[in-house]
């Protein structure tokens, strides 16, 4: 692997955003029971968590979104300046993380802390996934699409293998501490969401509210506030002439980028992976 990336239990990290430091820190982070952890694999829907969160746990305030960029808002665990930002937060906090189960902080399981994970269709995450390596100087280029696909499906990118990440929380037993949403929903109804996260965070928001913080967290609101878009990430990390961050947006778009044979290989790998586990997916592959 490349110079990009160190290897975390089996894991590729890319070292821009992680160091053996801070992956420690994460590892010994002191949970608190009011934390809330909005968990996804990279590119199912973490910088939209990190929108919707401090708005459910705040009753809607729009300050935060306003006024704090995403990733102090709502920090990353294992990221490099969790140290740098964590004082700075204010209980419940909110965090994102793209870590398996298992190597979550040793104190998140004698916590009560909550986590909501968030999953999308993983043809998707290939596609968002792919324009992401293109457009962010800290991954490897992505290469071919084709070569990508295989990339992907051997668990050669950030975090590893898609089935490895889900695998590994829908086996978490953590009873009524857990809330399994997807990105899908989420595009189709996105208050119907939101109000499902609330109720699970035991936040009672008005209908009014919820219909302001969807409106607030909208793709096209997140891709104008400057807060949440990364344009203020200089151009040499980040490069959105390539492809912005917020690229798309919708469900489905792997039907403009998979072709038969990809798409035929794609689903029986997964589904190859997946054989025998005791949980369905929420969509057909
Ligand atoms: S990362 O790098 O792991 O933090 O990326 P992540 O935030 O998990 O995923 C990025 C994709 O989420 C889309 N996104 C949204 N879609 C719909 N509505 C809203 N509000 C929204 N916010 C982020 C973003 O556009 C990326 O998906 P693609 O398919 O590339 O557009």
């Amino acid at each position: 692997y490349s110079s990009k990336y160190i290897q975390y239990h089996g894991l590729l990290l890319s070292t821009a955003a992680h160091s053996q430091e801070s992956l420690e820190y994460a590892q010994n982070f002191p949970v608190q029971d009011t934390d809330v952890f909005a968990v996804t694999y990279p590119k199912s829907g973490t910088v939209w968590m990190q929108e919707i969160l401090p708005l459910v746990l705040n009753g809607g305030d729009l300050t935060p979104i306003h006024t704090i960029r995403n990733h102090d808002r709502v920090p990353w665990l294992e990221f490099k300046r969790l140290a740098e930002i964590v004082d700075k937060l204010t209980s419940p906090r909110a965090l994102v993380t793209h870590l398996p189960y298992n190597l979550m902080p040793l104190s998140f399981h004698a916590s009560k802390a909550k986590v909501i994970y968030v999953m999308r269709n993983p043809k998707d995450i290939l596609v968002s996934s792919y324009y992401f390596h293109q457009m962010a100087a800290f991954l490897d280029n992505p290469g071919t699409f084709d070569e990508f696909v295989d990339k992907f499906l051997e668990g050669r990118v950030p975090f590893g293998k898609w089935t490895e990440h889900v695998k590994s929380w829908k086996h978490a037993e953590l009873a009524d501490r857990i809330l399994f949403i997807t990105y899908e929903e989420m595009v189709q109804d996105l208050p119907t969401s939101i109000r499902r996260i609330s109720d699970f965070l035991c936040c009672n928001l008005s209908e009014d509210v919820i219909q302001k913080i969807a409106e607030h967290c909208s793709f096209q609101s997140m891709k104008a506030n400057t807060m949440s878009n990364f344009s203020l990430v200089p151009k040499e990390y980040m490069d959105s002439d390539k492809s912005p961050f917020l690229r798309k947006g919708i469900a489905g778009d792997w039907k403009n980028h998979l072709g038969l044979e990809q798409l035929v290989r794609f689903v029986s790998v997964i589904n190859e992976e997946l054989k025998g586990e005791n949980f369905s997916l929420p969509w057909s592959l």
